[in-house]
Order: C-alpha cells, then sequence, then structure tokens
C-alpha cells in the first residue's frame, strides 16, 4: 500500500512505534535498540523503520516537527497501517521550575493553542489524554530502570518562536510542566483512530532559566526515554 506519505507494504509496520520528530533519531533507535531491523519507508526522507525488542516487534519513523507534520503520519500509521500504540519520544522546553535540564517528562495529558482537535471535535475543546496503560506502564519502566521522571502536563504549541508574549505566564499558572509542538494532536488522532498515545520527552532548554542542552548531552538522556518507550510496550504488549 502507499499513503500520500508513506510507501510500505501493508504489513510493514508493528502495533507499536516510537515517534522521534527528526527521521535520524529513528534510525538511531532502530540501529541502537532493536533487533532485525528492516528499513520501510523512506519518502521525503521521512525514514520508519521495523525490528524488534526483546521479541516484540516494534517500528520507529520521524513525524517532522510541529502537529501539521505530525497529524500527516500519526493518521496514516494508525488509519492504514495498523499502529495501535504510538511513544512520541521528543523534546520540549521547561516551563516549570520544578523540572530541571535534561529531567524526563511522561505527559499525561497536553493543552494546546492549535485549532487542529477543535476542527476535530465539532469545536468543541478535547481533553487531550495519554493513554493510562502505557503511561502507567511508563512510569513503572522508569522505576524499574531507576530514571526519575516528572508526570503533568504539556503545552503543545504551533509556534516555537511564540510572539504572545504573555504565554510563558499563562502556562506557569497553569501548572504546565513543558512546551513542545506534537503531544495534543498525537493524544487527539490516537483517540479517533481508536489507538493508546503517550508523549515522552526531555528537558532540552528552559524557558525561565534561559538554559540549553548540547546536541551530545541530548543523546545521553534520548537514550533513558527510548528505555522507557521500549520496556512500556513491552509490558502493555505481553499483559
Ligand atoms: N518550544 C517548543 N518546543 C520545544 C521547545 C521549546 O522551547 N524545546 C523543545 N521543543
Amino acid at each position: 500500500m502507499a499513503t500520500p506519505h508513506i510507501s510500505a507494504p501493508d504489513d510493514a509496520f508493528a502495533g507499536s512505534i516510537l515517534l522521534p520528530g527528526d527521521p535520524l533519531r529513528a534510525r538511531y533507535i532502530a540501529e541502537t535498540f532493536l533487533e532485525d531491523v528492516a528499513e520501510v519507508t523512506a519518502v521525503r526522507n521521512m525514514l520508519g523503520f521495523t525490528g524488534t525488542y526483546k521479541g516484540t516487534p516494534v517500528s520507529t519513523m520521524g513525524t517532522g516537527m510541529g502537529m501539521p507534520s505530525a497529524s500527516i503520519y500519526i493518521t496514516e500509521l494508525t488509519r492504514f497501517y495498523g499502529v495501535r500504540r504510538l511513544i512520541r519520544v521528543g523534546s520540549c522546553g521547561g516551563i516549570s521550575t520544578d523540572v530541571k535540564m535534561r529531567d524526563v517528562i511522561l505527559a499525561i495529558g497536553a493543552g494546546t493553542d492549535s485549532q487542529t482537535n477543535r476542527t476535530r471535535y465539532n469545536g468543541w475543546d478535547y481533553a487531550a489524554t495519554a493513554s493510562f496503560a502505557l503511561l502507567r506502564a511508563a512510569v513503572d519502566a522508569a522505576d524499574g530502570l531507576g530514571i526519575d521522571t516528572h508526570v503533568g502536563n504539556f503545552h503543545s504549541s504551533d509556534l516555537f518562536y511564540n510572539s504572545y508574549t504573555d504565554a510563558l505566564e499563562v502556562w506557569q499558572r497553569m501548572g504546565v510542566l513543558a512546551v513542545e509542538m506534537e503531544a495534543a494532536a498525537l493524544y487527539a488522532i490516537a483517540a479517533e483512530e481508536g489507538a493508546q498515545a503517550l508523549a515522552i520527552a526531555t528537558v532540552s532548554d528552559h524557558l525561565v532559566t534561559g538554559e540549553q542542552t548540547s546536541s551530545a548531552e541530548r543523546e545521553g538522556t534520548f537514550g533513558q526515554m527510548v528505555k522507557i518507550a521500549l520496556e512500556a510496550i513491552h509490558d502493555v504488549e505481553g499483559a
């Protein structure tokens, strides 16, 4: 089958997928953490791979940055390729002073300035929330791996360069932990397609302190997130 943005056989993807924004991160996940790996799609260089983790079939694919790009891939993967469990593994900008650089955050829910979920939900406000099964499995996996995590809300923004200068203050007042650009759409599309989803992100920069991480530092924390996601999938699929 070929969809407009993915060209792969019908059964090319596993039931579970890890979704980084960067397609080269998908390749890194496949080469570093999976076995028996095959590249399954490369349309627009948005690379996708399928392999196994401890015997469980798992795929990984880039989504690009932001909800418009990610929505295309998430919709095609769930609607046409049978993907049922999706875990985003990304980066976020810290908002709460409780979260520090390189911390791992599991998003129980995501608010958004995007109109896409309202469009999807008849103009109403859909509660974009994680799959409880995946979230619980990820929290347990992190505990088992000895990795500290935060569980709370993201704000999923359409803009990286936000010109609305009150945004930070509003997000802080509402107890939002961090800003990123995909989770709210991931959660709503998964709901619409009857799939389970979770967004995990490490703090790559902090909007309050102005700190930023180097790409080398990001690689280490990225691996922690991937392990949490893979263990969570392994646990949920084995249940
Ligand atoms: N804003 C939005 N998305 C992000 C950020 C940010 O500061 N950092 C990492 N992803």
